[in-house]
């Protein structure tokens, strides 16, 4: 097989923040993600699969927690082949000798292909890719939550998800989307409103209280891309107008002093009976952890896809790292497919 190594020439290297896709990336992504589930179902599929980046090393330096990111990403890994190193704490590594992050990262790139990262800091993730660039191995960077900032893996599967939802329904272009709960702190639901940019004719809703709204960045970028979008505290009233609704818990990790604790969050909540109010054929997603945001009675409605969307990580992270080495050509119209 030729080379199969991620390469500067490689459009797709490191995956850093959401306003790097555009909408053919985005397609292609996609398509990508549905042809790697069909290889899965096969024995020989997933043979092929593990062959694909046999001779490649991950690291996952995940020092915020994670269970579904941290996962997803390993099981991703394993799929095809990656063996993977990770550490999981700062107290584990010589940051605790003082060694600086950026030191302790480029050490990872002296032993792997791929660093897959998940760290309180904004930012850290495009730094390291600077430092990357310029020094003699240059390994991707993959960004797996920065802070409040980004979290663009979760992005491209919640797009992912909504396009699979909307499938007989012309994709994400012309939708309606709610997006609730902790909008200010949330990476996920800033991470998925730059990629709006990419579909037609998309209306954004923010609900959320005062304290919690979109943050000015954010709506900056959706005004000068010409992405509609209202903000309310109502989420009864928005319900019937929205084709999904993209629920978020509290980002109560980011307090100073528990000012979420005096927050009403209530009306922020979605209950069974909301369910009634909502299209027949809408959507109901979540990044998850939930905590009482929606009521796990809410889980056996067909509308609750975030059991489907978090399955979908998985498959979207294989192809992200396809992409990321260049083997994805490989998988395009494979003769194991059904
Ligand atoms: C999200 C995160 O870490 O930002 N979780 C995830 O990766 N699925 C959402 C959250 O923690 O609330």
């Amino acid at each position: 097989m030729p080379e199969r190594s991620a390469s500067p020439e490689n459009e797709f290297f490191h995956v850093l923040k959401t306003q790097q896709f555009d909408r053919s990336l985005l397609d292609g992504l996609c398509e990508l993600t549905t042809t790697v589930r069909r290889y899965a179902k096969h024995r020989e599929g997933l043979h092929f699969l593990r062959g694909l980046l046999s001779e490649k090393r991950a690291m996952l330096y995940f020092t915020q927690p994670s269970t579904r990111t941290f996962l997803s990403f390993n099981n991703a890994c394993q799929i095809l082949g990656i063996q993977t190193s990770e550490i999981r704490d700062s107290a584990t590594s010589s940051e605790v000798k003082g060694e600086s992050l950026l030191d302790s990262l480029r050490t990872f790139s002296s032993y792997v292909d791929v660093v897959i990262m998940r760290t309180k800091e904004e930012g850290l993730a495009e730094s390291a890719a600077e430092l990357f660039d310029r020094i003699h191995r240059r390994v991707p960077i993959v960004n797996a939550g920065s802070g409040k900032d980004q979290h663009p893996t979760q992005a491209l599967l919640d797009i992912y998800t909504l396009e699979r939802s909307f499938m007989h329904r012309g994709g994400i272009d012309g939708k309606v989307i709610g997006m609730m709960g902790d909008l200010k702190r949330g990476r996920t639901v800033r991470s998925l409103s730059y990629l709006m940019k990419n579909y037609r004719d998309v209306k954004l809703v923010f609900i959320s209280p005062p304290a919690f709204r979109m943050e000015e960045d954010i709506k900056a970028h959706l005004r000068e891309h010409g992405v509609t979008f209202t903000e309310t505290e109502d989420m009864e009233a928005a319900l019937p107008s929205l084709d999904a609704i993209y629920i978020t818990r509290i980002q109560d990790e980011h307090d100073v002093s528990g000012e979420s604790s005096k927050v009403d969050l209530s009306r922020f909540k979605f209950r069974v009976e909301h369910l009634a109010k909502l299209k027949e054929d809408g959507v109901i997603m979540h990044p998850l952890p939930r905590r009482d945001e929606i009521h796990p009675d809410v889980d056996n409605d067909p509308r609750a896809k975030y059991w489907r969307q978090e399955r979908n990580g998985m498959w979207m992270r294989v192809a992200i790292l396809t992409k990321i080495f260049g083997v994805d050509r490989y998988l395009q119209q494979g003769s194991l497919l059904d």
